[in-house]
């Protein structure tokens, strides 16, 4: 066998195991999944009813253009069909778009910590990377700008990224675009735009029309609570969204997931009513967890990177301790922010269980490690996200 040898730099993604597993082996009735960014809730009861009536139609394949939905976010969004693109998830266009700008011989200036995909994205096509790393765990644009080459074709920001939240407002991000060389492509990430509370916000989509190399990246898996569909959609010039079209597959957007997605659109005061939930509950639990004397980097997401330099247990030993009392987080070990954890923002109780629990290990006193329930750590027990 010939293996692509781009591959001996990869890994497998590793997912969790089912949260039955874990259940059982923590001896748990409930676990509060606050590891993979999900929300919650799950679809809108509109978006439940309209599948329902969709599922006969299943022995069809589906509209491999996507025609309804395009049409609804084109006019929701005040930008031409010609400049959207659908995939099966956003990461499937995060991977389209290191297959149509990278390979070898090309570079790509990607932000770190960030979301773990875009390193593999640069690896997988044999490119090389620059991994800028934020200061104080916010964006250094200038480093970025600095590490952009002749030779780079990618250049990805999430915002606000994950996983520290931390979020980048358009008076900053708008000169950077400017910025940064015309052959370059800047892909936005905004998988959890529709968090954001800053007044700051603005719609991005129209700037793609003044910068032919923005490529936006949106997702239904966050808000919209339809991760398990699988379905993001990409704003870009037609020219970017032409050759994405070339290699993807015909039908990459499976049937319910279309009609998911558009009815969810049809919803704006659920979305509205999640996004100040969310908000509430993340100034919330930043405030509580303070008041313990224990820091959160600000977000605008709906997670939080939590400091965990300061309980009573060693930093990477946190994670597997939430878990044994049934908070299932991302440790920042496996992540490269040594000393803090990932929480997704999610319901109240799941909250104050997480509060509790942060406050109990606060107070436990340093003891040696035993932290290894039947050898498995949390790390290898969270799904990457
Ligand atoms: C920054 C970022 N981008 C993209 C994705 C992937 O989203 P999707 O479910 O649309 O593939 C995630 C998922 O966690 C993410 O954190």
């Amino acid at each position: 066998m010939r293996l692509n040898p781009v591959l001996e730099k990869l890994t497998p993604y590793r997912a969790g195991p089912q949260m039955a597993d874990i259940r059982r082996r923590y001896r748990l009735e409930r676990v509060a999944r606050l590891s993979a960014n999900e929300v919650p809730w799950g679809p809108f009861p509109e978006v439940v009813d309209a599948l329902k009536t969709a599922l006969d139609g299943l022995n069809w394949y589906p509209d491999g253009g996507c025609s309804e939905l395009r049409g609804f976010v084109a006019e929701h969004l005040g930008v031409s069909e010609d400049r959207l693109v659908f995939g099966n998830g956003s990461c499937e266009l995060l991977m389209l778009l290191g297959q149509t700008f990278l390979g070898p011989g090309r570079h790509a200036v990607l932000p770190h910590p960030s979301f773990v995909m875009y390193r593999s994205i640069a690896l997988a096509q044999g490119a090389s990377f620059a991994a800028v790393p934020l200061k104080d765990l916010e964006y250094d644009l200038e480093a970025m700008l600095e590490a952009v080459r002749d030779d780079t074709s990618l250049l990805i920001i999430c915002n606000p990224n994950n996983p520290t939240g931390a979020y980048l407002e358009p008076r900053v991000l708008r000169p950077f675009i400017a910025a940064v060389p015309e052959d370059t492509v800047i892909v936005l990430d905004e998988a959890y735009g529709e968090f954001v509370t800053s007044p700051t916000w603005e719609e991005s989509a129209r700037w793609t029309a003044d910068h032919p190399n923005l490529v936006i990246l949106r997702t239904f898996s966050k808000i919209y609570g339809l991760a398990g569909l699988r379905i993001g959609y990409g704003i870009a010039d037609p020219q970017v969204v032409d050759a994405l079209d070339k290699i993807r597959q015909p039908f990459n957007v499976d049937a319910l997931a279309q009609i998911a997605a558009l009815e969810s659109l049809r919803h704006p005061e659920r979305i509205e009513e999640r996004r100040q939930k969310v908000a509430a509950e993340r100034a919330r639990l930043t405030l509580r967890l303070r008041d313990m004397g224990i820091a959160c980097h600000p977000s605008q997401a709906n997670f939080l990177l939590v400091d965990v330099t300061r309980l009573g247990i060693p930093g990477p030993e946190v994670a597997q301790a939430l878990l044994e009392r049934g908070i299932l987080t991302r440790s920042g070990y496996a992540m490269d922010c040594p000393g803090w954890i990932r929480v997704t923002i999610g319901e109240v109780e799941e909250g104050d269980l997480f509060l509790a629990a942060m406050d109990d290990l606060r107070r436990v006193q340093a003891a040696p490690a035993e932290h290894l329930v039947n050898g498995l750590s949390a790390e290898a027990l969270s799904p990457e996200s």
